[in-house]
């Protein structure tokens, strides 16, 4: 079986890890340097690095394996199942200066199961830390907020974004076509490990396909609303995604088009499509029929060009 880019290039140490902030740069160098971490809560989409930032400090905090449970929140999420293999796991002896357990995806846990674990952390605090993920931390119980130190990882620029992707496919042998790349960018942008697999199947004897070309069979209705857009046809980009999109992708929608509001032109085209965006957000909570905001707001986004 192929290697799986996005466990091949997941950056081990914190140079080859893009920090989005510098001062969260110095924050990690810290800890590494003082050779401890306090409880930690990292927060933000999908795909942008924060287990690979858990894991590279257990990298270079030297954590022994056996000081380490890894628990994913959004398969083990009964309270008794939680806190039983924390507990099971914690109340050993460490081998180094702490266990370490990172439960990912913690707003996936019932707020029982959340504060129960909030029990588990104060009892243990001297042997034991914890890193917790999160996607939404407004999921996160207060009283778990309160006990660790949050960290927000946000998104990478997009240009930082597509050097990375870059960079894997040189190192893999692949001379990417820029528009291409481009494509798969603006399609997953900011969710790295997404961008990383789907280039990764449209990569065929050393060459990155064009979306439709190759047959991953991945309907993705982000890469086909790149092409439109691309080639101006705003109109049938509406029809692609009234058609295709679910109800609750529609907010991502409006997000997506912000994140890639270049798509609509120079700087004034761009001020204008924001307002549409903005607008279509604003009244798409309000509206009774969700759909038809978006459809609308595509076809003010359409009359820009
Ligand atoms: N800041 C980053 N620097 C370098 N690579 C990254 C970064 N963030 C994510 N990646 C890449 O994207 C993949 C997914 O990141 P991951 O940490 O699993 O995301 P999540 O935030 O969902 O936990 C990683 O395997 C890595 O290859
Ligand atoms: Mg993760």
């Amino acid at each position: 079986m192929k290697d799986l880019w996005v466990e091949k290039y997941r950056p081990k140490t914190v140079d080859g890890y893009v920090f989005r902030d510098e001062a969260q740069k110095a924050q990690v160098k810290t800890w590494i340097k003082d050779k401890t971490i306090p409880h930690l809560l990292f927060s933000g989409n999908a795909g942008i690095g924060k287990t690979t930032l858990a894991k590279l400090l257990f990298n270079e905090l030297e954590i022994n394996d056996l000081d380490i449970l890894e628990i994913n929140a959004s398969r083990t999420n009964s309270v008794d199942d939680v806190r039983d293999k924390i507990v099971n796991f914690v109340q050993m002896i460490p081998f180094g200066d702490f266990k370490v357990v990172l439960l990912d995806e913690a707003d996936y846990l019932s707020p029982n199961a959340q504060a129960a674990l909030r029990g588990v952390m104060e009892e243990y605090h001297t042997t034991a830390r914890f890193i917790l993920t999160c996607n939404y931390p407004n999921r996160v119980i207060p009283a778990l907020h309160s006990r660790c130190q949050g960290f927000h990882i946000a998104k990478i620029d997009q240009t930082e974004f597509t050097a990375r992707v870059a960079e894997i496919l040189i190192t893999e042998g692949v001379t990417p076509d820029l528009d291409t790349l481009d494509t798969y960018v603006k399609a997953t942008y900011p969710d790295l490990r997404k961008c990383i697999n789907t280039v990764q199947m449209n990569c065929q004897d050393g060459s990155l396909l064009r979306p439709n070309e190759g047959d991953t069979g991945e309907a993705d209705w982000k890469l086909d609303m790149v092409e439109l857009f691309k080639a101006g046809k705003i109109q049938e980009a509406r029809k692609l995604l009234c058609g295709a999109v679910r109800p609750e992708e529609m907010e991502e929608i409006y997000r997506w088009l912000y994140d890639n509001i270049e798509l609509f032109g120079d700087d004034a085209n761009q001020d204008q499509a924001v307002l549409f965006i903005k607008q279509g957000l604003v009244d798409h909570t309000l509206v009774a029929d969700p759909e038809i905001n978006l459809a609308a707001t595509l076809i003010r986004l359409a009359s820009i060009k």
